[in-house]
């Protein structure tokens, strides 16, 4: 897969994709990510990428040409099958989503800034929304850094063991169960009996129960 983040600040992406499962993924050729600065596709010479809204009111609003520019520059190599804006008013970002996004091949991400991008771009351009959640970030780059980080764990040959992606929390619509390790006591608190009982049957029958459980507790509307 690969997916290409167009943002004017790449910087911020230094962190998220260099660590753990991400970086993993790069090294094994099953991600390529790629940062492109929207600021270099600006024919102003002050890189300046945004401007004033015509309605008037506080707030700039990034430009149609450079976000175009870059897009079109992108789509002279190959095709895409998404092109997503990061937005709060966006589709609200989940597994499933993270599940179909995680079987295409080339997706670009814009990350939005100020008041947002130029409508036409939406219209015409852009072919998914997502929002991370139910809030007003300072920019679309972490909502990009998540939504990336959620799709690549999915990717087939990511994760080892395959059926750890598939035991997360929210992938059969519910939550995941609690986990122990070792020691089996700490200070009076013990670990669940059953679960060094080695009765795998009963075992994954507990796991289901607490899965249940904590679903109920804490999602309740992923039950109905
Ligand atoms: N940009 C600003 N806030 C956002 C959010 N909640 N989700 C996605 N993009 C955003």
């Amino acid at each position: 897969m690969r997916i290409d983040i167009i943002t004017i600040f790449p910087e911020m992406f230094e962190g998220p994709f260099d660590h753990s499962i991400v970086k993993r993924a790069k090294e094994k050729k099953l991600v390529e990510i790629n940062l492109h600065q929207l600021r270099d596709y600006t024919k102003d010479k002050h890189k300046k990428v945004d401007d004033y809204a015509f309605s008037g009111g506080a707030g700039m609003v990034m430009m149609i040409e450079p976000i175009v520019a870059c897009i079109e520059e992108l789509q002279k190599e190959r095709d895409y099958d998404q092109i997503i804006y990061t937005s709060p008013d966006g589709e609200l970002f989940n597994q499933p989503m993270a599940n179909s996004l995680s079987l295409l091949n080339n997706v670009i991400i814009l990350c939005g800034h100020y008041k947002g991008i130029d409508e036409r771009i939406r219209e015409h351009i852009i072919t998914k929304e997502i929002s991370i959640g139910n809030y007003v970030l300072s920019g679309g780059e972490l909502a990009a850094a998540v939504i990336t980080d959620g799709l690549v764990r999915l990717i087939p040959g990511v994760i080892g063991n395959e059926v750890s992606a598939l035991s997360d929390s929210f992938q059969n619509n519910m939550v995941a169960p609690p986990v122990y390790t070792k020691p089996r006591e700490f200070q009076g608190w013990k670990v669940p009996d059953i679960l060094l009982s080695g009765n795998q049957h009963k075992i994954e029958e507990w796991k289901y129960e607490q899965s249940v459980k904590r679903t109920e507790e804490r999602r309740p509307e992923m039950m109905e």
